[in-house]
């Protein structure tokens, strides 16, 4: 694993506090897909978020991720296991064995032929395969007060996806699109503190801390959301783009 490769290794306590999960309907929409619920396995887990939420609709749950640390700082849960893994190599599963696979916010990250390939080995008949993604928080009231600075100050450090993208992937790899709402949202309550936290929790952030301006960032956020409102904890929009797929 390189520096380009691990950009949460050096902030997973910060990953297990600060990430928010999902839009709970987005979840729940997604598992009435699947009438098979014997075994979800969710790649490139972080430290849990997507296990937190399908452990209740699952007999079992495995989390893998590239990251000893990342798998260090999991939520942890009776049906959960965990491990240091990457998503290419599924050799620890045998054929049509799992119910469905899920990607939050890591496909991109993935070396995504390769991972395809196992993913469809692995996959009961007609098992699920759900790849999506959160979005950057914006402010209920005020969407303008955070974007300029995630633009600015956060995106720059973020590289770019270099690759066409699941759907253009899936057919040929051997799976058909399901139908399902392609963006969720909901309306959660967050502190300046905990909006704070959820920018450490990006990929740029230790290319910021490099470059000596994560201070900087955490006041000026501070001040904007000050400004915007006064009330402690302030209504943020989450919301998440997804795709799914089931093994023909
Ligand atoms: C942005 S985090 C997403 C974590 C979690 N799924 C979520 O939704 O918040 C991306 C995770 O993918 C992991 N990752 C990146 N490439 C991977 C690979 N090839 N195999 C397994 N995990 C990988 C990283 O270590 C990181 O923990």
């Amino acid at each position: 694993m390189t520096e380009v490769t691990d950009r949460f290794s050096k902030t997973s306590p910060d990953y297990a506090e600060h990430r928010w999960g999902y839009p709970p309907k987005m979840m729940e929409d997604l598992v009435g897909l699947c009438p098979d619920r014997s075994l979800a396995l969710d790649c490139g887990t972080g430290t849990g978020q997507v296990p937190a939420m399908l452990s209740a609709s699952f007999e079992k749950v495995i989390g893998i991720d590239q990251s000893a640390e990342q798998i260090q700082h999991a939520h942890q849960g009776e049906n959960i296991e965990y491990r240091v893994n990457a998503a290419e190599d599924l050799r620890f599963l045998g054929d049509a064995s799992v119910s469905i696979i899920t990607v939050g916010t890591a496909f991109h990250w993935f070396r995504q032929d390769e991972f395809l390939r196992e993913a469809r080995r692995v996959l009961k008949p007609g098992g699920l395969l759900a790849i999506f993604g959160i979005r950057a928080p914006s402010l209920k009231d005020n969407r303008a007060a955070l974007e300029s600075l995630l633009k600015e100050q956060i995106f720059p450090h973020i590289p770019t996806a270099t690759n066409p993208g699941v759907q253009k992937l899936a057919t040929p790899a051997g799976f058909e699109e399901v139908q399902i709402p392609s963006e969720y949202s909901e309306v959660v309550l967050k502190t300046a503190d905990e909006i704070a936290g959820w920018l450490r929790t990006t990929s740029a952030w230790p290319r910021i801390v490099e470059t000596g301006g994560a201070e900087g960032i955490i006041t000026d956020l501070k001040a904007r959301l000050a400004k915007v409102s006064p009330a402690e904890s302030k209504e943020v929009v989450s919301s998440a783009y997804i795709r799914a797929f089931r093994k023909q």
